[in-house]
């Protein structure tokens, strides 16, 4: 291709993607409303604020592509725990907020986000609530890996609570009725718990979570049955019996990419935590596993982007609740 054909293309890339938001960006018209929340909610306010979060997301993540998993993780926990109103980011000096409770053991990527918030701030200052800022964070962060792009409706206020005792977040130890029963109560159905969590397809656990299942399962020195004899002997190497601090990758051969292979580990027996076993156990969440390994994810993009929506529109506060905060750690 010439350079001028090429030119040519990528104006004409440029018109239809523009176009395209433009057709969505009126809140009316707009499939991907949620709850109050829309695309092109910045539209008048902060017209740059979704180039900026690229930018620098963009920055931190191309030279630390772990922080990926981290910043998608850390979106998870914050709409899991009073909904995705920024409470995550809340930093406490008595070390009671919701980021200083056991489950946060690995969250990383708070300083991406409070770049990116700055960065915002001297361009539009108090306009861009931090819900929003992490929302986005974590889909151009997934975005860098390459990794499925999902639409991402604005709007979210900032809350002004973050205490450790609520951040109980599902359990990696967990069966499968109870996940079903934590993720309804947050207005998610079965299928969602198995899509997103495909989000295991990148990223680390700490040894720590699974020495149990590994060396005394019922307390006997053995290993938990559901788990492929092989594998238990591969990750005895990787965790040894006193070693709780080690990292070892959730969707083995392909931690760094974002793609379906979760569903072939699980499938394989291999799920690093009972809650990924137990998706075997259930018969619509097995379905969908199966599905997704004869089909080689084929609808695993599409279905990911749609639950990340549903996910980002958990339990928001919006029009005059909570507040814009004006750095992400503080309330205002
Ligand atoms: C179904 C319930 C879920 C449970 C029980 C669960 C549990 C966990 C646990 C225990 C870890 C390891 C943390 C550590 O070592 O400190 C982890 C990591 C991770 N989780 Fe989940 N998770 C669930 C759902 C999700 C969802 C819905 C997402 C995102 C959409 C997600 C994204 C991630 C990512 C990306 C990591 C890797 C983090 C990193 O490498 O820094 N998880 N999860
Ligand atoms: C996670 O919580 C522990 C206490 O449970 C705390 O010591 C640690 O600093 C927290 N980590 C982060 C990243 O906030
Ligand atoms: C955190 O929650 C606990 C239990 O609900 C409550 O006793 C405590 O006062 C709360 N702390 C803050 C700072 O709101
Ligand atoms: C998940 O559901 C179980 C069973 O109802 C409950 O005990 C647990 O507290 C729930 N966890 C979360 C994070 O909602
Ligand atoms: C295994 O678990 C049992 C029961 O919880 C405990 O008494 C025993 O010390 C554990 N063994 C090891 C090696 O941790």
């Amino acid at each position: 291709m010439t350079l001028k054909n090429l030119l040519a293309l990528v104006v004409l890339i440029g018109v239809v993607g523009a176009s395209y938001v433009e057709a969505y960006e009126n809140s009316e018209s707009n499939p991907y409303t949620r709850d109050g929340l829309y695309l092109g909610y910045y539209r008048s306010k902060c017209p740059q604020v979704e180039y900026i979060v690229r930018r620098v997301t963009y920055q931190y993540v191309s030279a630390n592509p772990t922080l990926a998993a981290a910043l998608l993780r850390m979106h998870f926990h914050d709409c899991f725990v009073r909904g995705c109103d920024g409470s995550i980011l809340i930093t406490s000096p008595n070390k009671d907020a919701e980021r200083d409770a056991p489950p946060n053991l690995s969250l990383k990527g708070f300083e991406v986000v409070n770049a990116v918030k700055s960065a915002i701030e001297s361009e539009c200052p108090g306009v861009v609530s931090c819900a929003d800022v992490l929302a986005l964070v974590a889909r151009d962060a997934v975005l860098v890996i390459r990794g499925p792009w999902w639409p991402v409706p604005l709007g979210r206020r900032d809350g002004r609570i973050s205490n450790i005792s609520e951040a109980n977040l599902p359990s990696p130890f967990s069966n499968v009725d109870t996940l079903k029963k934590n993720f309804s109560d947050k207005g998610l159905n079965t299928k969602d718990l198995v899509v997103l969590s495909g989000a295991h397809t990148i990223g680390v656990s700490s040894c720590a979570l699974i020495n149990r299942r590994i060396y005394n399962f019922t307390g006997k020195g053995d290993f938990d049955p559901a788990m492929d004899p092989n594998y238990v002997n591969i990750l005895k190497e990787r965790c040894p019996p006193t070693d709780f601090t080690t990292s070892v990758d959730m969707d083995p051969t392909s931690a760094d990419k974002f793609d379906s292979h979760y569903f072939d580990t699980v499938y394989q027996n291999k799920g690093l935590f009972i809650s990924d076993s137990t998706l075997l156990n259930d018969w619509e969440t097995r379905l969908y596993i199966k599905t997704q390994v004869f089909t080689q994810g084929y609808y695993f993009n599409r279905d990911f982007s749609e639950s990340m929506v549903k996910l980002g529109s958990v339990q928001i506060l919006t029009g005059n609740q909570g507040e814009i905060r004006s750095r992400c750690d503080l309330v205002n």
